[in-house]
């Protein structure tokens, strides 16, 4: 399997990853995050709150890191989810939290970059954090609008005199290339994708990420 910077950078950095959703983190670090990876958090909420009902829909989670989301899509009566990821200590986590859940039978888990071949079609789709790492927007939601026939939530990363630079440097540290979008570039892309209705919601706070719900 091709392995992209984001994915070696993301296998190394999984399990620090996790303890920002398990509170498992020091006080300081807990206090960093509430105030500036709000984001994280809100975006997770607007998710569920925008595909309502999920009893006996089927849903890929695209980039599920440690699996939140496929988890909570489990907790809500979705009838069979996948999560793709190419960073395998990202998928161990995923596995070990649902399983641990009870969810023995209701996954699978699919070790690649997106876009990838042979996927099948999927009533939802999630892409939470990962449009940062993407390097061609614009073949990545071409091929998203393919396997989904309800609708997508997809975060991007804002544009920010202060944050972008900082975050590009930092991540440059780390040999992991990231992108920023602004509200018309997401419009656009989204547009030639072909999706036919598209709602941007700017979450406030110190990330600012566009929370974006599409449907083909
Ligand atoms: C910031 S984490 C977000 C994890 C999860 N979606 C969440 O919000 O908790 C980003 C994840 O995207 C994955 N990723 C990066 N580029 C990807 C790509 N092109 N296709 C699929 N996953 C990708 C990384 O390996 C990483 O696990």
């Amino acid at each position: 399997m091709i392995k992209t910077d984001a994915s070696i950078f993301f296998d190394k950095f999984a399990v620090t990853f996790d303890t920002f959703y398990d509170g498992k983190r020091n006080a300081l670090m807990q206090l960093i995050d509430k105030n500036f990876r709000k984001d994280i958090f809100l975006r997770f909420t607007y998710t569920f709150d925008s595909f309502g009902n999920l009893k006996n829909k089927t849903l890929i989670d695209i980039g599920c890191g440690s699996g939140i989301y496929l988890l909570e899509a489990l907790k809500r009566n979705a009838k069979h989810i996948t999560g793709l990821d190419p960073a395998t200590e990202m998928l161990k986590l995923t596995e070990a939290r649902l399983s641990r859940n009870g969810f023995i039978d209701k996954f699978r888990l699919i070790e690649s970059i997106f876009p990838a071949t042979n996927l099948g079609k999927y009533d939802y789709a999630i892409v939470m954090g990962v449009m940062d790492y993407v390097k061609d927007p614009s073949t990545f939601l071409k091929e998203l609008k393919n396997i989904i026939s309800e609708a997508t939530c997809v975060s991007f990363p804002s544009k920010h005199w202060f944050r972008t630079p900082f975050r590009k440097f930092r991540y440059s540290l780390r040999k992991c290339p990231v992108y920023f979008y602004d509200e018309n570039e997401i419009k656009n892309l989204a547009k030639s994708a072909g999706f036919s209705k598209v709602m941007i919601k700017k979450i406030q706070g110190a990330g600012m990420d566009y929370h974006v719900t599409l449907m083909p």
